[in-house]
């Protein structure tokens, strides 16, 4: 069993959620994101329903690169090791290429991409050296295919994020270390609530009920929820680039 998880980006939304389901399955947890007083809430909301769950916690930006690693192995120490890190930590700011938004993109595929590659050299530092390990990236089903206007450079860091996992499990395939690709529809949090059309929704709650199942599962990629999303990102691949466009 899994007993110490670490996850990024557990102040809000799927982190948040993972971290509480986790919880309730009598995990310790090591939890990290910008905003520590959402994390010491957290702790505090936890603690309170599972006494004998031990939460650490820290502040990271993961765009804070050479923090990383740190934060990572002092959480690390304060558990007594890690047994999975789940690399969450996300944003979807964005507009169009070439609109003058250059900000918001590179913001979006510093901390998605870079932070993400970041968080992976971090865990698989302490991995290694153990033998022992799963390593858990959170992409998305919009990493599927290249996608237009606010999603563009989101989908591209999905992607990247995507291959950087496939690559990282082939490199580690004769190995104990594992490492799994989750890929999420559209699960209710802040990240989508400007969204205008989020087909086949699920509320927080059950969403990363789905999630932390998928997670048990230690597959090497799985969609959440599977139904409809893994036919769906089948369609997103061959739909004509016009259907796309309207998204
Ligand atoms: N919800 C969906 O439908 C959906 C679908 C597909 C994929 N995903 C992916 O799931 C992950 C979580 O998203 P969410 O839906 O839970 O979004 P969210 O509610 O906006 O939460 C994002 C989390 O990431 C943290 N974060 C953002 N920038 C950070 C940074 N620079 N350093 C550290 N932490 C940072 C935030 O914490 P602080 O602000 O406190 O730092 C927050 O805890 C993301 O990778 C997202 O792309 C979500």
């Amino acid at each position: 069993m899994r007993r110490n998880v670490l996850i990024t980006g557990a102040s809000a939304g799927l982190g948040r959620g993972m971290a509480l389901e986790f919880a309730a399955r009598g995990r310790n947890l090591a939890l990290c994101a910008r905003r520590l007083d959402e994390l010491e809430k957290l702790r505090g909301e936890i603690v309170g329903r599972h006494p004998d769950v031990r939460v650490a916690i820290r502040a990271l930006d993961v765009t804070d690169y050479a923090r990383v690693a740190p934060v990572f192995r002092e959480l690390a120490d304060e558990l007594g090791g890690l047994d999975r890190v789940i690399v969450n930590a996300g944003l979807g700011k964005g507009a169009s290429v070439g609109t003058g938004k250059f900000h918001a993109n590179r913001q979006t595929a510093e901390t998605n991409f870079v932070g993400a590659l970041a968080q992976c050299e971090a865990a698989l530092e302490l991995f290694r050296p153990a033998n022992a390990g799963h390593l858990v990236t959170i992409s998305s089903v919009a990493g599927t295919r290249g996608m237009p206007r606010a999603q563009t450079v989101y989908a591209a860091t999905k992607a990247g994020l995507t291959a950087l996992s496939e690559g990282m499990r082939i490199d580690l395939l004769r190995t104990p270390i594992r490492v799994s690709t989750i890929l999420p529809g559209y699960i209710e949090t802040e990240i989508n609530r400007g969204v205008k059309w989020k087909p086949f929704m699920v509320d927080t709650a059950t969403g990363c009920r789905l999630l932390v199942d998928a997670i048990e599962r230690e597959p090497a990629q799985a969609y959440v929820p599977a139904w409809p999303w893994r036919l769906a990102a089948f369609v997103i691949r061959h739909a004509p680039r016009a259907w796309l466009a309207k998204l």
